[in-house]
């Protein structure tokens, strides 16, 4: 993965994500300066992608500023753990710089072993500055990502004014003024946060859906789907990207297996009849 091009003004630098199913939707990248969405129902893979994403940044030497929302910095870490990286050694060496918005909101006033900063979500602006301050903290400037995980927690606390205002000041004071990628997750498991995502898409520079493949659910086989709805200034192939999750990481499907196991599911179900 890495710079994938560039024009001499720098204005429009492209980076890959450096993981096939969604290269394949990017066949070109993702400009640096932008903010991105990646919104799915829970269990499709939102969170893996986003951890590959910023396993392969810190790998080639570029930080990775994690917001904590859904759950707790220790789980981030041992989530790039799960998948064979050294989650801890990047946080040690400075590679990983997490902001815990989790630990204050479960009532537990105790500092997490694996947070930088710590701050109270229900103040949405107090949110907004510690990752700003990060950002100039890290002197984080045309490199590095920023991953919040997820914008749900913050619709428990405010209206949907203050999180449009939250979304828009990230995108202005990371992405654009910094180009810094940012990647940001959100359910959609309710019909009002998947509506939800379709109103605030004009908000974001790309857009990307993960789901369960509805046909082969039926079947039994819960295959995960990822789809590169849009992305400013880079060609997209905006279909249905079959990937998994394996100890490794965000993988291709392999066809063959997936050809056999709806061959063997198709078996079974014609011996019901
Ligand atoms: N280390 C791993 N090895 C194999 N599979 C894994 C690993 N970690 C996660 N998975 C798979 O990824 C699935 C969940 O993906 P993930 O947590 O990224 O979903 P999500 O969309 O973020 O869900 P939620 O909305 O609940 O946060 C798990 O159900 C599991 O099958
Ligand atoms: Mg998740």
């Amino acid at each position: 993965m890495g710079q994938v091009g560039s024009k001499p003004d720098s204005l429009i630098e492209r980076v890959s994500f450096g993981i096939d199913p969604l290269d394949w939707g990017a066949p070109e990248g993702v400009l640096r300066s932008s903010t991105i969405l990646f919104a799915g129902e829970s269990g499709t893979g939102k969170s893996a992608l986003v951890a590959h994403i910023a396993a392969n940044f810190m790998h080639r030497g570029e930080r990775c500023l994690y917001v904590a929302l859904d759950d707790s910095p220790e789980s981030f870490v041992e989530q790039l753990e799960s998948f064979g990286w050294r989650g801890r050694e990047l946080y040690q060496r400075g590679l990983l710089y997490i902001v815990d918005g989790y630990t204050y909101t479960t009532g537990r006033y105790v500092s997490s072993s694996f947070a930088n900063r710590s701050v109270n979500v229900q103040r949405v602006d107090e949110l907004t500055n510690a990752i700003i301050a990060s950002v100039e903290e890290l002197k984080m400037s045309g490199s590095g990502v920023l991953v919040i995980d997820s914008l749900n927690d913050l619709l428990y606390f405010h209206d949907i004014t203050r999180v449009v205002m939250f979304i828009k000041s990230i995108r202005a004071f990371v992405s654009k003024s910094r180009k810094i990628l940012s990647l940001v997750v959100l359910h959609t498991d309710t019909e009002s946060t998947a509506e939800l995502a379709k109103s605030v898409e004009h908000l974001f520079d790309g857009v990307i859906y993960t789901r369960i493949n509805e046909d082969l659910r039926k079947l039994g086989i819960p295959l995960k789907e990822l789809l590169v709805k849009k992305l400013r200034g880079c060609p997209t192939n905006p279909f249905w990207i079959p990937y998994a999750i394996t100890a490794n990481g965000v993988m291709p499907v392999d066809t063959e297996k997936l050809a056999n196991l709806i061959k063997a599911k198709l078996k079974e179900y014609e011996r019901l009849k």
